[in-house]
């Protein structure tokens, strides 16, 4: 009696190992590699720290890793320039064989452009990184990415044409409607190969592109937005251009 009590104990037992070692293989399987542009401060630094926090893997990537980013323990690839083809060629090669579930461009550069003062070199200098960085970067890494992998382009609501109601700022603007632009074509072109894209807006956050504005919400507060939109992002909505907060904005 005594031993049928212990073969069954011993039976449950047994059972719960492999039901915890199941368990744990499916978190571990489910662990996402998140790739993110710019990610030595602001947005992107924040992204990192937030993937890593949930248990997903961060990759950091940047022209050069801050303190608080080499402090984070994520992994990071530095001095990487989206603006150089041979500087993203560079970081596909010490990407190695590593898959991105999730690749994030955030990187992107602001300069105040009035109709007083074009300069035409900084304009075409936001489109070089805002624009055709983030263009090139997704070209670039996309072999990485499998059916079920996500992109996402940092737009902003300075580039909603709709929305433009107190014009100027002509270089940022204009490089951020085409960021938009490329990820709707992007949304199109990469749906047969089950890959969805979000173009999203974070909201006027306190970052040094907007000189830590007091109007502004914390990068925290932001990037929990903006990592629930892209949980949410499936081939269905694919293609949207959401604020952080959720609200669908006008192209
Ligand atoms: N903050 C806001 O309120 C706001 C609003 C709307 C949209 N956004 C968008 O959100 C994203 C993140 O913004 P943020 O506020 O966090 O900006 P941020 O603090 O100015 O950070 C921008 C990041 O981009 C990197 N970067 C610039 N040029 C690069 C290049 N050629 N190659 C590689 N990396 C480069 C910067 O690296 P260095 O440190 O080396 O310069 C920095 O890490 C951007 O796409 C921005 O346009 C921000």
């Amino acid at each position: 009696m005594i031993g049928n009590y212990t073969n069954a104990f011993e039976q449950t037992a047994l059972g719960i190992a492999l039901l915890w070692e199941k368990v744990n293989q499916s978190v571990a399987s489910s662990m996402a590699t998140y790739l993110i542009t710019g990610a030595n401060r602001g947005i992107g630094y924040e992204y990192c720290r937030q993937i890593q926090e949930r248990g997903d893997k961060a990759i950091a990537v940047c022209p050069e890793a801050s303190k608080e980013l080499k402090a984070l323990g994520v992994r990071v690839e530095e001095g990487i320039d989206i603006t150089s083809d041979d500087s993203v060629a560079n970081l596909h090669k010490k990407l190695g064989e590593t898959q991105i579930e999730v690749l994030i461009n955030n990187a992107a550069i602001a300069k105040s452009i009035t109709l007083e003062h074009l300069d035409f070199d900084s304009i075409r200098e936001q489109f070089e990184v805002n624009a055709l960085g983030a263009l090139r970067v997704t070209q670039v890494l996309l072999p990485r990415l499998k059916a079920g992998g996500k992109v996402v382009m940092m737009t902003s609501r300075m580039g909603s044409i709709a929305d433009n109601t107190s014009g100027s700022s002509y270089g940022y603007r204009m490089s951020k409607v085409a960021l938009s632009m490329a990820g709707k074509s992007l949304s199109h072109d990469l749906k047969p190969r089950g890959i969805a894209v979000a173009i999203l807006h974070p909201g006027l956050v306190q970052t040094r592109m907007t000189n830590f504005t007091a109007n502004g919400i914390t990068p925290e507060v932001s990037v929990r937005g903006l990592l629930t939109r892209i949980d949410g992002l499936t081939l269905e909505n694919t293609g949207t251009f959401w604020h952080s907060n959720g609200e669908v904005l006008p192209w």
